[in-house]
Parts: structure tokens; C-alpha cells; sequence
């Protein structure tokens, strides 16, 4: 029942075609590589899952295509106790996909076609409205339509049900509506650059960063740091603080600002009452898991996967 979701997404899905191979090809080149896989991502969706994983009861409201890997990315959220009430199948464009390709050295070449991701509108986001209202808590990227994005934040904020949101692919003029609309806005070194014009760093470069944010009117800033944890600004504690996390052997960091968000909402929905660098600290612990195993979603943990205190 969509009355007791705690966690609803609203954000794209993603299939990951990736070859592996010796070399990125030249333009009309065809080469061979040595392993191909398919993965399941998507901002959106990958925030999701890993709220769910923790023990959240999730939706997610997106679009997929009618075709294969829609039907696939829809069983996929069912596997992880997801609610697919409001994740919708078009016939009028393909599942979201990023054809990637990486070589022996780890560097890669990627097309994203947003396919279906983009017709995810008003429409949608009216069928999804008691979900939304009843919500704990909303998430939002930049991987859909952006007035979608900023619709469903206010729709959510107007119901004072909390927003994260995650400025990412981040973009040049961010609409300052967004800021106004994100209770806790939370976005990564390279992101902050971008939004603000101002480089990033270091831990103070960060809090600067935080702090000019801050000041754009969202009612807190987290700069994600990769190994480095992150900086949280509040309105109420004027200097930015730092959440340091431990040292661990990262295997693949893709998607750990995903696994960190999605359990960002995961405690805001579940414990509303702990203090936002409490919460900060422990989604760190998370994303540091998510960072030593290869795969994006795969490699997010599990509540059973986790210490105890975390929860
Ligand atoms: N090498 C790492 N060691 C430990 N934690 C990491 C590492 N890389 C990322 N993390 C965790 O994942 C979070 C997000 O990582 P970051 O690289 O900032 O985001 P993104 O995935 O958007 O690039 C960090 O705040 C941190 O908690
Ligand atoms: C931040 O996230 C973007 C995706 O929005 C990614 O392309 C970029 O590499 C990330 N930057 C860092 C410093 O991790």
C-alpha cells in the first residue's frame, strides 16, 4: 500500500551494456573485447535500492520502455522489495541505457540514451501522489527531466514530507527553485564546482563550497569527499563540519555517492530525530562498504551485511 512507503524516489533507470576491451575503438573501427556484462543503474534507481537494502520500504516513480530490459529493471526493483505501483512502461522510447566500453587501463567511453527517462512527467507524478504526500521522505536527481524533478520536490515539500536531492549530472544554471525546494541538498566535489564556479579541493574548499550553497536557500548542504567523507552544512551550527570515514581498499567507487544518498534517506525517514552529521557519519559507513566490492548496484549492502550500531 502506497500509505506506508517511507522512501519514494522519483528518478531515472538505466541499463549498462559494458564491453570490456583491450582498447577504445577509433571511429569506424570494430574491435574485439574479452567480457561483456549488463548492469542495472540509473541514479534514481540505484538511490533507491540501496534505501530499500537498509530495510526501507521504498517506491520508485520512473519510466522504462515496454521492451526487455524495462521488463527486467521492473523485476529487478521487485527482487529488492521495491514498490513498482508507480514505475510505468512506454511504447514511445526505449529503456534508458549507457552503452560503456572500458579498457585494459580502466579508462572508458560511454553513450547515455535517457530514453523513456524523459517522458516521465505531470501525468506520472499525479498517480503517484498519495505515495509522495504520505512519504517520509523524497528523492530527486538530474537525470530526468528537470521540471519533473522540481515538481515532484515541491510536491513533496508542500506536504512537508522532507527532500533530498542530488544535483547530478549537475548543470551550468541551476534554476534556484531547486535550492529553495531541497531540505537537505547533497551533491559531489566535481557538482559543487560546477554549480558554484568555485574549486573544490579540500575539506576547507569544500566548506566554502557548502557555505555558498547553503546561502542559495536549501535548509542544508552535504559535499560528498569520496575517501575523504563529507562536509555537512547547517544554517543553525555556522561552521560547516566535516564527517571524516574510516580508510577501507576501494575495488570500484562507481556509485558510492548513490549508495551514501540512499541511505541519507534511509535514516532521515526512520530516525527523523537524529542529528543530520549523525546521519552524515553513519551513510558514509554504508558507502564505504558499496566502495569494496566491483558494480554499482551489486556491490550495495544489505542491513544484514552491516554492523549493528548502524541501525
Ligand atoms: N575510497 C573511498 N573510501 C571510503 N569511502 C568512500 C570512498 N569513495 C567514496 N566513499 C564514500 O562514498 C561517498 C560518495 O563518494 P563520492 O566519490 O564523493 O561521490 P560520487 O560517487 O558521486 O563521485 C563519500 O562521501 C564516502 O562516504
Ligand atoms: C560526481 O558525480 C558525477 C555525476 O554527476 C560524476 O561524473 C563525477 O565523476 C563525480 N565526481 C567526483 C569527484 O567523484
Amino acid at each position: 500500500m502506497s500509505e506506508d512507503v517511507s522512501v519514494v524516489v522519483v528518478g531515472s533507470c538505466m541499463t549498462d551494456l559494458v564491453s570490456q576491451a583491450p582498447r577504445l575503438p577509433k571511429a569506424g573501427e570494430t574491435i574485439h573485447g574479452h567480457r561483456f556484462f549488463i548492469g542495472f543503474g540509473g541514479k534514481g534507481a540505484n538511490q533507491c535500492i540501496q534505501a530499500a537494502r537498509l530495510g526501507a520500504k521504498t517506491a520508485m516513480v520512473c519510466k522504462v520502455g515496454r521492451d526487455v530490459f524495462g521488463n527486467d529493471y521492473i523485476q529487478n526493483f521487485k527482487n529488492n522489495g521495491v514498490s513498482t505501483a508507480y514505475a510505468e512502461q512506454t511504447e514511445n522510447a526505449a529503456t534508458g541505457a549507457a552503452s560503456i566500453i572500458v579498457n585494459d587501463t580502466g579508462e572508458n567511453a560511454i553513450v547515455i540514451v535517457a530514453g523513456a527517462n524523459m517522458l516521465l512527467g505531470q501525468e506520472e507524478l499525479q498517480r503517484a501522489l498519495t505515495a509522495i504526500v504520505n512519504a517520509k521522505v523524497l528523492v530527486c536527481q538530474l537525470e530526468i527531466n528537470p521540471d519533473t524533478s522540481l515538481q515532484a520536490l515541491r510536491m513533496a515539500r508542500e506536504n512537508h514530507v522532507k527532500t533530498i536531492f542530488n544535483p547530478a549530472p549537475a548543470i551550468v544554471d541551476l534554476c534556484s527553485d531547486f535550492f529553495k525546494a531541497s531540505d537537505v541538498f547533497c551533491c559531489n566535489e566535481s557538482e559543487a564546482e560546477l554549480l558554484t564556479g568555485m574549486s573544490v579541493t579540500s575539506v576547507e574548499d569544500a566548506s566554502q563550497v557548502g557555505l555558498e550553497l547553503l546561502n542559495k536557500g536549501c535548509g542544508s548542504v552535504i559535499v560528498t569527499l569520496g575517501p575523504q567523507g563529507c562536509v555537512v552544512c547547517q544554517p543553525t551550527n555556522t561552521a560547516p563540519k566535516h564527517i571524516p570515514t574510516t580508510a577501507v581498499t576501494a575495488a570500484d567507487t562507481t556509485g558510492a555517492g548513490d549508495s551514501f544518498i540512499g541511505a541519507l534517506a534511509f535514516y532521515m525517514a526512520h530516525y527523523p530525530t537524529m542529528p543530520l552529521e549523525e546521519m552524515a557519519r553513519r551513510a558514509n559507513l554504508v558507502a564505504a562498504m558499496s566502495v569494496q566490492t566491483v558494480g554499482t548496484q551489486t556491490s550495495f549492502p544489505f542491513q544484514k551485511d552491516l554492523p549493528t550500531e548502524l541501525f
